[in-house]
């Protein structure tokens, strides 16, 4: 149990980024992860259960990897096919890392960029995922105090990769919904002088391509522009590209690797980084494969000598090289894999969309940015949180508040779709139309609901099995009517 005077002689004992909050775990992001960690749905054995929806994992296509696991024993290493290479694995520790498993990397990068464009193997670094990347590359770039201008809503773990043991900063480019939150010159001048104004160095422009929690890609046009403000600026680039194969629909993602190359596009390459991992495009959070990709040479050799605090496990290696080597399954495994998120995505959103739900149109990542401005009482942040609080708390799903992501407006969510299974989505898509239907005036129904919501719970029942008719899957044994808030009413 902790009591003030242990926490006070904590403070004395161990040092202010051990005792400090740098990490960032008492925001409402983890707060929710919290409430799913009591109390996790289960079809089955919980189905009053909390349901994650603010874990951006894709688990969609996992059969496919556990086939190709089966097929390739050896890759695996500690099985009888792999065992051959096992002493070798287990005592290799070059911070380089194995040429063959840089060699594959940098191939796929290439693949998920529609080969457009190619990498250079010796300009991959790895690091612990890109939690590790972007600390190490904050490092290399900038000092204690320096900052980094980050558009909004942004993804609420750079406020501790970045920041927490680097004693960077991070200045919000504030983005909003009337222009679907596009990063605008004006706001990035604006943030830069505001930084300027408190005497604060920036050091670089941070940007997440496509984008959490927001879905979307940057244009080409709004990348040119990008590079343009911070050559004229003499600041870092950071493009965090690790969605970038979670594209599932038009328009393509365009890679800043891409915009750099262009004939027309002038570019100090020694401020351009990427920042890119397996942990969402393959679903591997777990392995811990992150890349830092820098075009200045000073970077690269900093950033390898840095690796060796968090280098990814020669095991992993090895098996990741011999994974993504193989065109034939890689080739088969992104196409198929934005298939089955567009089809979660289309699903998802249409499913809301009978309740009047909007969400701002996006083409890739494992999540939709849910609009629920409406519903609030009133547009503030804390009117944001009490509807938070009932979604977590009665609705039970364990979505992710706008403000975690810094945005600018109240009554954003972001829900994630891909880290479950059909049947999971459709208890938590019932969940979320129960609780429309509850909550909207009948004024902002669409007709067909209107006349639903009118009439009787018999109805209501209806209207929810012709959309599991929609979802094509089977009636899931959890009507709407054991909602607790279908109850209550
Ligand atoms: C934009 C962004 N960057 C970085 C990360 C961290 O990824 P990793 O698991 O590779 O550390 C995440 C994880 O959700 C993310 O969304």
């Amino acid at each position: 149990m902790v009591n003030m005077s242990s926490t006070t002689n904590q403070r004395t004992l161990l040092s202010k980024m051990a005792t400090g909050d740098g990490h960032g775990e008492n925001s409402p992001y983890f707060d929710g992860w919290k409430a799913y960690d009591n109390n996790p749905f289960h079809l089955t054995q919980n189905p009053q259960g909390v349901i994650q929806m603010g874990l951006a994992e894709n688990q969609l296509s996992f059969e496919l990897i556990e086939q190709w696991v089966l097929n390739n024993p050896q890759a695996s290493i500690c099985t009888a096919q792999g065992l051959q290479e096992f002493k070798d694995t287990a005592i290799f520790q070059d911070y380089h890392g194995l040429p063959e498993f840089r060699y594959a990397v940098a191939n796929f990068m290439g693949k998920v960029r529609g080969n457009r464009v190619t990498f250079n193997p010796d300009r991959i670094v790895m690091s612990g995922g890109a939690t590790g990347a972007h600390e190490m590359i904050a490092f290399c770039l900038a000092d204690p105090g320096d900052a980094f201008l980050v558009p909004t809503p942004y993804y609420p773990g750079f406020d501790r990769d970045l920041r927490w043991r680097t004693g960077v900063q991070l200045i919000p480019v504030v983005c909003e919904s009337e222009n679907n939150f596009r990063i605008t010159r004006s706001a990035l001048e604006e943030a830069y002088e505001r930084a300027q104004e408190d005497n604060i160095r920036v050091k670089g422009l941070l940007i997440t391509n496509p984008s959490n929690p927001l879905g979307t890609i940057l244009d080409r046009e709004t990348l040119v522009s990008l590079v343009s403000f911070i050559n004229e600026k003499n600041i870092h680039l950071v493009c965090d590209e690790i969605y970038a194969a979670t594209v599932f629909s038009q328009p393509a993602f365009v890679s800043i690797a891409e915009v750099i190359e262009q004939e027309n596009v002038s570019c100090n390459r020694d401020l351009i980084h990427i920042v890119y991992s397996l942990s969402k495009d393959m679903g591997f959070p777990g392995f811990r494969v992150g890349i830092v990709y820098s075009y200045n040479d000073a970077v690269v050799n900093c950033a390898r000598k840095m690796s060796s605090f968090g280098l990814v496990s020669t095991q992993t290696q090895h098996l990741i090289a011999s994974m993504l080597s193989d065109d034939e399954f890689v080739d088969t495994f992104i196409v198929e894999s934005a298939k089955r998120l567009a089809r979660r995505y289309t699903t998802f959103t249409r499913g809301l969309a009978q309740v009047n739900i909007g969400c701002l149109k996006s083409n890739g990542g494992l999540f939709i940015w849910m609009d629920l401005r409406r519903l609030l009482k009133e547009k503030t942040f804390e009117a944001e949180m009490a509807l938070w609080r009932v979604i977590i708390n009665e609705v039970k799903l364990n979505v992710s508040p706008g403000a975690s992501f810094h945005c600018s407006e109240p009554g954003w969510f972001r829900v994630c779709f891909a880290n479950m299974d059909d049947l999971t989505m459709q208890v938590a898509l019932r969940r979320i139309i129960t609780f429309a239907l509850q909550n909207k005036e009948a004024a902002v129904l669409p007709a067909i609901k209107r006349q639903c919501w009118q009439n009787n719970l018999g109805r209501l029942s209806l209207s929810f099995r012709r959309f599991d008719d929609f979802t094509m899957s089977p009636m899931s044994p959890h009507s709407p009517i054991q909602s607790p808030l279908v109850r209550a009413t």
